[in-house]
């Protein structure tokens, strides 16, 4: 959440920064800015909104200079606004910072500041770090950094330039994510890799606690003590094709129609000589393991829930399957004899990595699944499963997924085996249909047009239910969720079993109900639910698998996914509400990959 940029080279910033900005708007897209150092003063442009409407007002300004930063916001403190969008100056306007994060002491550091004569324009917390590092600064500035970061609490990224040393940027992270991009003769500052990888593929990490005097040809890492640090740079895989629309109208569509490439980029790697899985990445025992705990939040979270499912079945380990944000705040039963496994996409939800780090404190054993290779949460995990989903833009998850559900299938038979609570047939059976997920999944995406048809329904429509049970109802959550961060219409989802406990009394004449039959061993259970549905008048988008003609009696329409096991139809459901979803959204002209007050990396609590 928020995104920033730095420069330091020979080129002109201005350009980089704000293309930087462009691949980092995802983080978080309520005012923009930038601050170049020209010719002895810090010259500083920043509005609302997108980096649009910060590009329009910069486009007949003469920017010059070689050293800059830049911001893209999602408000934390202070409404989004010109005046409390980042950079932020002193009121001298010799120091400027862009923030990340939270800094939460910063009432109290404004009065003591205040009381030593400073005033404030913005009503950011961040307006005081270059007000507190002015007041320490001595001609040093990594000095008076460091002097100032004493001082501050909360979590944060920084990048921060000083027009009296105008040969370096400071970055500093606690926290908030934050790499170096190594180029010849120029250096970038960055919230992840995506916003660098147009210039150089050689990035540094800067890890928690970590300062980085960043000059256009050398970097100095450091602890917040100044104690130097060595670090060699990592070659990123990622090519920037990943990372553009392709011809894609957005980057969620682009990224949907990935998963075929995503799944097979993800399972193929994992699979032997002799056709069994293979984590090389993953514990080989589990004698002592007791108990699972999957902790994860959104998409991540839903992901989970599938697992949880495969994982009792196929290991027959209990599972518990938590929200981050509230994980932490109930009792969970965490010894050493725990197993938790922690899934995020970007590697950086605050939630996520709080619930991570409870986790290794009371002595449990972490497995990351993530996305994002060197993010935090793979980096603080004991073993990580990467998704090769690759980048993933869009605000709406979708490769990560499945890409993640895909793992969690991996690993449920590959517990299974080692703790032999899978016979060999299954485990054979269940793998061929995991290796089929690629080819699947490019089934669904041929029905494009008809989900694109069938969403025509929804677009106009107040409340959209969403009912399944078991991985159907798992399935549902997500597209339920899919739908209203899009669409923005308010939609939920409900156990099949649950609707006729209350929310049945919201099903009236018209009301669109996309039910999701594809569990063969529940079919009858839901097709009942289904009926309750149609006798008050609902209108009923049935989901069910291929060949399935019984359906055809009750629902309105149907939507056909490939022949799968029960057990494994999330990800082809999945895709098909993607689908469903992003056409609603489309025809009602939302900002599909960029929802209303949403971010794609949620580093704040
Ligand atoms: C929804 C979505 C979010 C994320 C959630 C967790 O489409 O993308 O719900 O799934 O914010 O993010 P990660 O996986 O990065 O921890």
């Amino acid at each position: 959440m928020c995104g920033i940029i730095g420069y330091i080279g020979d080129k002109e910033a201005q350009p980089i920064l704000i293309q930087g900005l462009k691949r980092l708007e995802y983080r978080g897209y309520d005012s923009a800015g930038i601050a170049v150092i020209d010719k002895g003063k810090i010259d500083v442009f920043k509005c609302k909104g997108r980096i649009a409407n910060l590009e329009e007002k910069i486009k007949f300004s003469k920017i010059h200079g070689n050293v800059g930063i830049a911001h893209t916001r999602w408000a934390t403190h202070g409404e989004p606004s010109d005046i409390n969008a980042h950079p932020h100056l002193n009121q001298k306007g010799n120091i400027a910072v862009v923030h990340n994060g939270i800094i939460e002491n910063y009432l109290e550091l404004r009065k003591k500041l205040a009381e030593k004569g400073y005033t404030f324009l913005s009503e950011t917390d961040t307006e005081v770090i270059p007000s507190l590092i002015d007041y320490y600064y001595n001609g040093d500035l990594k000095e008076a950094v460091l002097t100032a970061l004493k001082e501050l609490k909360g979590s944060f990224a920084l990048a921060i330039m000083s027009k009296d040393n105008p040969d370096e940027i400071i970055a500093v992270r606690r926290d908030s994510p934050l790499v170096i991009g190594i180029g010849k003769g120029e250096n970038f500052i960055a919230s992840d890799i995506t916003a660098v990888i147009n210039w150089t593929k050689d990035v540094i990490i800067i890890e928690n606690s970590e300062v980085a005097v960043v000059k256009k040809d050398s970097l100095q890492l450091m602890d917040f003590d100044g104690n130097l640090i060595e670090r060699e740079p990592f070659e990123v895989t990622w090519n920037v094709g990943e990372s553009q629309k392709g011809g894609y109208e957005h980057f969620m569509l682009k990224e949907i129609s990935e998963q075929p490439k995503a799944l097979k980029d993800t399972i193929s790697p994992r699979i032997d000589e002799s056709g069994n899985i293979k984590l090389d990445e993953f514990p080989t025992n589990f004698d002592n393991v007791n108990k699972i705990y999957i902790i994860a939040c959104g998409t991540a979270y839903h992901a989970g829930l599938v697992g949880k499912n495969l994982i009792e079945k196929y290991a027959k380990i209990p599972v518990s399957v938590d929200i981050a944000s509230e994980f932490r705040y109930n009792n969970p039963f965490i010894d050493k004899n725990t197993f938790m496994i922690i899934i995020s996409q970007s590697g950086e939800t605050a939630d996520t990595l709080a619930a991570l780090r409870l986790g290794r404190k009371k002595g449990a054993k972490i497995l990351s699944i993530c996305n994002v290779v060197g993010s935090s949460i793979p980096r603080e995990s004991d073993y990580c499963v990467y998704t090769w989903a690759g980048p993933e833009i869009a605000v709406a998850s979708t490769k990560a997924y499945t890409t993640q559900v895909a793992v969690l299938a991996m690993i449920s038979l590959y517990i299974g085996k080692l703790r032999k609570t899978i016979s060999d047939d299954e485990y054979t059976k269940v793998l061929n249909e995991i290796k089929s997920f690629p080819q699947k999944a490019e089934s669904v995406l041929k029905m494009e047009s008809e989900i694109e048809s069938i969403s025509s329904y929804i677009v106009n429509q107040k409340d959209v239910f969403y009912i399944g049970r078991s991985i159907d109802y798992y399935v549902a959550m997500e597209g339920s969720l899919k739908l209203k961060e899009i669409s923005y219409i308010h939609s939920e989802a409900i156990a099949a079993g649950e609707l006729k406990h209350g929310t049945l009394a919201l099903v009236e004449d018209g009301v669109p109900v996309i039910a999701l039959a594809t569990q063969n061993r529940l079919f009858d259970k839901t097709l009942s639910n289904i009926k309750e549905v149609k006798a008050r008048g609902g209108y009923v988008i049935a989901i069910a698998k291929k060949g399935n003609k019984e359906i055809e009696k009750e629902a309105d329409v149907v939507l056909y996914i490939p022949e799968i096991i029960d057990e494994l139809t999330a990800p082809l459901s999945g895709i098909l509400l993607q689908l469903l979803a992003y056409y609603a959204a489309k025809k009602k002209g939302c900002d599909i990959d960029k929802p209303r007050n949403l971010a794609k990396s949620v580093t704040v609590e």
